[in-house]
C-alpha cells in the first residue's frame, strides 16, 4: 500500500526507496491497469541524460485517470466546476460523464485528423472542456502542449512553431473577473505564422462575435454532436511522450519540458494521496491554472489517478471580492486547499473583513506551491484559513520535476513556518557549494541538486536533447541542479531560498529576464536593457528594467507606455516591469559583462551596500542610476 499514515512509516519509506528505488517504485506501479508490464524498472544515466522508467511497460493514462474508476465510482462527482461569477451556473462531470466526454472528444480529435505523436495545442480558458481535451488527447495517444491563456499570439505562436502542432483547441473567448478575453483572436493572429495547424476546434464560452476560418476551423460543440462515446484507449508505451509544456529558463526562449506516460502517471498519484493524505471521499481544490504544471499535475493528472472529487475554478481570488475563494470552500466543503502564495498575500492584504463571513469548517489541509511562502503569509494562512487546525503543506517542486519533491506530509510531518521541510520517499536532494561539492552536515546553505531519477523528472527539452543537458545536468556533473538556493537547518529540514539563476518567479509566475530584456530590446528606440528581479509585498518579485534609449525626444513616461507594449505583445501581461529606469548606461566590467548584482541591490534599495565597484568599465555609471533609481 502506499499511504502513509504515521511519520515512522514515512522513515520507512523513505528508507526502502533510497536502498531499493526499483522495488519500491515497481510496488507503487503495480496498483494501475498496464495493458503491458514493463521489463526494466529504471535505466538511467545523468550524462546524456538518459532517464527510462517502466521500460517496455505499455498503458494508456487515462484508463487509469477514468476507466479503472468506473465500476466503483462511475457516479462519483470528478469536478465540480464554479464559474467565474458566482451566480452563474456551476457545472459537474460525474466520472462516468467525464468519461463519455473524453471519449467523444477524442473521436471528434481523430477525425479532425489527430494521430498517435502528434503535438496538439490547448490555448484555453478554465473550463471544464480544457481537462477533457487533455485527457482526450492521451486517450489517443497526442502529445498536449498546453499555453496559458495569458500569454499573447507571439508567444503561442512560438510555442506552436516549436512543436509543430497541427491542431490548436480553444475557445471564443474567456472571462476572468470583470474582464472578457477575446481568445479566438489571439489564436487567428497566432495562426498567421503557423503554417503547421490544419485545424482549430472551439469551444464557445462567452459566445462573443468570432471569425470562423472555413476549412480550418470547427465548433467544439457541433463536432460533438455526431461523436461515439467508444474510443479505446491506445496503448502507450512508457516512455512515449505524454506531454509537453514550455517554461521559462535563464537564457534563449522557453523551453519545452518533455513527460512520458508511466513515470509521471506513478509519481504524480503516489505524491498527491501522500502530500495531501487524500482520502475517499473528500473534496479537493487546486486553484491553479491548467496551463502551468501544477494544474496538469493536481488538477488533472493525479486527483483523477486518485479517484479524487476536485473543484476546478473559472475565476480569480478577487473577484467579485476578496472572499471568492473563501465562499466557494464553503460552498462545496472543500477539504483540502492548494494554491498559491501570491494569493495568500493578496487576500491577507484585502483584510480579514473578506474571511470572517464565511466558516472554513470543511477545511482539513492547505497547501501552498510556486514560490517561497513567507513567514508572515504561512501564519496568516495557519491562523485565519486552517484556524490553527489544519496543516499547511508547503510543497516545492518544478515544471520539470512533473511533481512534489521536498514537503510535509499532512499531519504527518511536523511543520516549520516556510519550510519545505523534507524530501518525499525516492527524493535524493544535496546542496552543493559552487564549484558543485557537495556539502554535507545540518546548518548550511547551498545549490539544490537533486542526484537520483524519480519517476516523473524530465526526459528531454523537446527538439533539442542537448539544451536539456546543458540547463540541467551540465552544471554539477551526476547531478540534477534544479537552479534553486536552499538551506537545510539543524533539523534537517529544508527551506527554499528561492533561484539562483536568471529566472524570476512573479506572482507565481516563472519568467526568465533574459526573455523579458529581448523583448525590451525589439523597442526600435532601446539600445541594450538589463532586467532584475525586486522583493515584492504581493507578487514575491517584482520586475525592474534598466534601459538605455537612443531616442532623446520621447518622454520616459511615454518610452515606458511603449516598452509594456511591446513586452504584452511579445510575451503577455504577466512579464511587465513594475518599474522601468531609463539610464544612459549599465554596470559593465572591463570584459563586458553586467553586474547585475549591482542592478539587483539598486532595484532592492540597498543603494549603500553595492559592493566592490572598483572593476567596472565605468563606475560613475553607478552614481547616475543610483541617483534615478525608482
Ligand atoms: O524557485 C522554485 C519555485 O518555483 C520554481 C519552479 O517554477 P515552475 O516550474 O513554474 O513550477 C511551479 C509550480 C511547481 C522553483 O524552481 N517554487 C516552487 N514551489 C516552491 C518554490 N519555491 C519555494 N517554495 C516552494 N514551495
Amino acid at each position: 500500500m502506499s499511504l502513509i499514515t504515521t511519520f515512522e512509516e514515512y522513515k520507512e519509506q523513505y528508507k526502502k526507496s533510497i536502498e531499493q528505488p526499483e522495488q519500491f517504485w515497481a510496488e507503487q506501479a503495480e496498483q494501475f491497469v498496464w495493458k503491458k508490464r514493463w521489463d526494466n524498472v529504471l535505466d538511467w544515466n545523468f550524462v546524456e541524460p538518459k532517464i527510462e522508467w517502466f521500460a517496455g511497460g505499455k498503458l494508456n493514462i487515462t484508463e487509469n485517470c477514468l476507466d479503472r474508476h468506473l465500476a466503483e465510482r462511475g457516479d462519483q462527482v470528478a469536478y465540480y466546476w464554479e464559474p467565474n461569477e458566482p451566480g452563474d451556473n456551476p457545472f459537474q462531470y460525474t466520472y462516468s460523464e467525464l468519461h463519455e466526454q473524453v471519449c467523444k472528444f477524442a473521436n471528434v480529435l481523430k477525425k479532425n485528423g489527430a494521430k498517435k505523436g502528434d503535438r496538439i495545442c490547448i490555448y484555453m480558458p478554465m473550463v471544464p472542456e480544457l481537462a477533457v481535451a487533455l485527457l482526450a488527447c492521451a486517450r489517443i495517444g497526442a502529445i498536449h502542449s498546453v499555453v496559458f491563456g495569458g500569454f499573447s499570439a507571439l508567444a503561442l505562436s512560438g510555442r506552436i512553431q516549436d512543436c509543430d502542432c497541427n491542431i490548436v483547441i480553444t475557445s471564443d473567448g474567456a472571462y476572468r473577473g470583470a474582464k472578457s478575453i477575446p481568445i479566438k483572436d489571439v489564436v487567428d493572429e497566432a495562426l498567421e505564422i503557423c503554417p503547421s495547424v490544419k485545424k482549430v476546434i472551439v469551444v464557445e464560452r462567452t459566445n462573443s462575435p468570432i471569425k470562423m476560418v472555413a476549412g480550418r476551423d470547427v465548433l467544439w460543440s457541433e463536432e460533438m454532436k455526431e461523436a461515439s462515446s467508444d474510443c479505446l484507449a491506445e496503448a502507450m508505451d512508457a516512455e512515449d511522450i505524454l506531454f509537453i509544456l514550455y517554461t521559462s529558463g535563464s537564457t534563449g526562449k522557453p523551453k519545452g519540458v518533455v513527460h512520458t506516460c508511466g513515470g509521471y502517471m506513478v509519481y504524480t498519484h503516489y505524491t498527491f494521496e501522500n502530500v495531501f493524505q487524500y482520502k475517499k471521499d473528500e473534496v479537493y481544490w487546486c486553484t491553479a491554472d491548467i496551463g502551468w504544471i501544477t494544474g496538469h499535475s493536481y488538477i488533472v493528472y493525479a486527483p483523477l489517478l486518485a479517484g479524487a472529487t476536485s473543484v476546478m475554478f473559472e475565476g480569480i481570488p478577487t473577484y467579485p471580492d476578496a472572499g471568492r475563494f473563501w465562499q466557494v470552500i464553503d460552498k462545496y466543503k472543500v477539504n483540502i486547499f492548494y494554491t498559491a502564495p501570491t494569493a495568500i498575500r493578496a487576500l491577507e492584504a484585502a483584510g480579514l473583513d473578506f474571511v470572517k463571513p464565511y466558516k472554513l469548517d470543511s477545511l482539513k489541509v492547505l497547501g501552498s506551491v510556486g514560490e517561497p511562502i513567507n513567514e508572515e503569509a504561512w501564519n496568516w494562512y495557519n491562523v485565519n484559513i486552517g484556524k490553527e487546525n489544519c496543516p499547511i503543506v508547503d510543497t516545492w517542486w518544478q515544471t520539470e520535476t512533473g511533481g512534489i519533491l521536498i514537503s510535509p506530509l499532512a499531519g504527518i510531518t511536523k511543520t516549520k513556518p516556510s519550510f519545505a521541510t523534507l524530501p518525499l520517499p525516492g527524493i535524493q536532494p544535496v546542496l552543493v557549494d559552487d564549484k558543485g561539492n557537495e556539502i554535507t552536515g545540518n546548518g548550511v546553505e547551498g545549490n539544490l541538486c537533486i542526484k537520483f531519477p524519480w519517476p516523473s523528472i524530465i526526459r528531454t527539452t523537446y527538439g533539442d536533447h542537448e539544451r536539456c543537458r546543458q540547463t540541467y545536468f551540465a552544471t554539477y556533473p551526476g547531478l540534477y541542479f534544479t537552479g534553486d538556493g536552499c538551506k537545510r537547518d539543524l533539523d534537517g529540514y529544508y527551506r527554499i531560498t528561492g533561484r539562483v539563476d536568471d529566472v524570476m518567479n512573479v506572482s507565481g509566475h516563472r519568467i526568465g529576464t533574459a526573455e523579458v530584456e529581448s523583448a525590451i530590446n525589439m523597442h526600435v528606440d532601446v539600445v541594450e536593457s538589463a532586467v532584475v528581479a525586486f522583493p515584492h509585498d504581493i507578487k514575491g518579485q517584482g520586475i525592474y528594467a534598466y534601459v538605455i534609449c537612443t531616442n532623446k525626444n520621447k518622454s520616459a513616461e511615454f518610452l515606458r507606455l511603449e516598452i509594456m507594449a511591446e513586452i504584452t505583445k511579445l510575451i503577455g501581461p504577466i512579464a511587465k516591469p513594475d518599474k522601468i529606469q531609463i539610464v544612459s548606461g549599465l554596470p559593465k566590467t572591463r570584459s563586458g559583462k553586467i553586474m547585475r548584482r549591482i542592478l539587483r541591490k539598486i532595484a532592492e534599495g540597498d543603494i549603500n551596500n553595492l559592493g566592490d565597484i572598483s572593476t567596472l568599465l565605468d563606475p560613475s555609471i553607478v552614481e547616475e542610476i543610483k541617483a534615478g533609481a525608482l
